[in-house]
């Protein structure tokens, strides 16, 4: 099967996932912007894309390339600055996060997998920035609450981190080359 992995990407992480998986699959890897271009010869089309609240940066124009070419096998690369799935941290979460993006009813087969990115305050853009102000605000008031998960995961963003690692990588990688 020819793959192709696309990426949308704004401090790194999901560009690094997407090198990697691309090593992996032994496919070209390119930015979402050249997904019309370049998905012309794949069979098999993967996106390392983004959290960012309440979507996943870059989804629609993926979603619109899937419905126009229902032909193709798609799959999916979550990054975010959750934890990987543990139990302060549910796999639920994780995948209430991806079906706002991907409902369960319209997409019941489409292969993804979630991996912890970094995150870098000083790299956001503007208006990010000032989203995730008025996220760590909401945070310091949930751990006024008593929400101890939150204390670490406020600490970490404002100290700033990368969470990268292949190995988050391996059981997709072998799920899709079984496609
Ligand atoms: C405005 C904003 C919203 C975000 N929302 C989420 C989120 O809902 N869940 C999550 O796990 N990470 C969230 N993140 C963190 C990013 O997904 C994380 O830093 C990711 O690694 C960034 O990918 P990139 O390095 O490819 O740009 C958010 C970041 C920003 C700036």
């Amino acid at each position: 099967m020819r793959a192709l992995v696309v990426y949308c990407s704004q401090t790194g992480s999901a560009q690094t996932y997407a090198d990697w998986l691309a090593e992996d699959l032994g496919c070209p890897c390119v930015q979402l912007d050249r997904l019309d271009r370049d998905g012309a010869d794949a069979d098999l089309i993967v996106l390392c894309t983004w959290f960012h609240a309440a979507s996943m940066k870059g989804s629609k124009q993926f979603k619109a390339y899937m419905a126009a070419h229902p032909e193709k096998r798609y799959g999916v690369v979550g990054v975010g600055a959750t934890p990987m799935p543990c139990d302060e941290w549910p796999e639920s979460e994780i995948e209430e996060a991806f079906r706002r993006s991907f409902p369960a009813a319209e997409y019941p087969d489409l292969p993804w997998c979630y991996c912890q990115g970094n995150f870098h305050f000083e790299k956001l853009g503007a208006l990010d920035k000032i989203a995730m102000r008025i996220y760590f605000r909401m945070l310091e008031s949930q751990i006024k609450q008593g929400e101890t998960r939150q204390v670490t995961a406020l600490q970490s963003m404002r100290e700033g981190f990368d969470g990268c690692d292949r190995r988050y990588l391996k059981p997709f990688v072998e799920r899709l080359k079984k496609l």
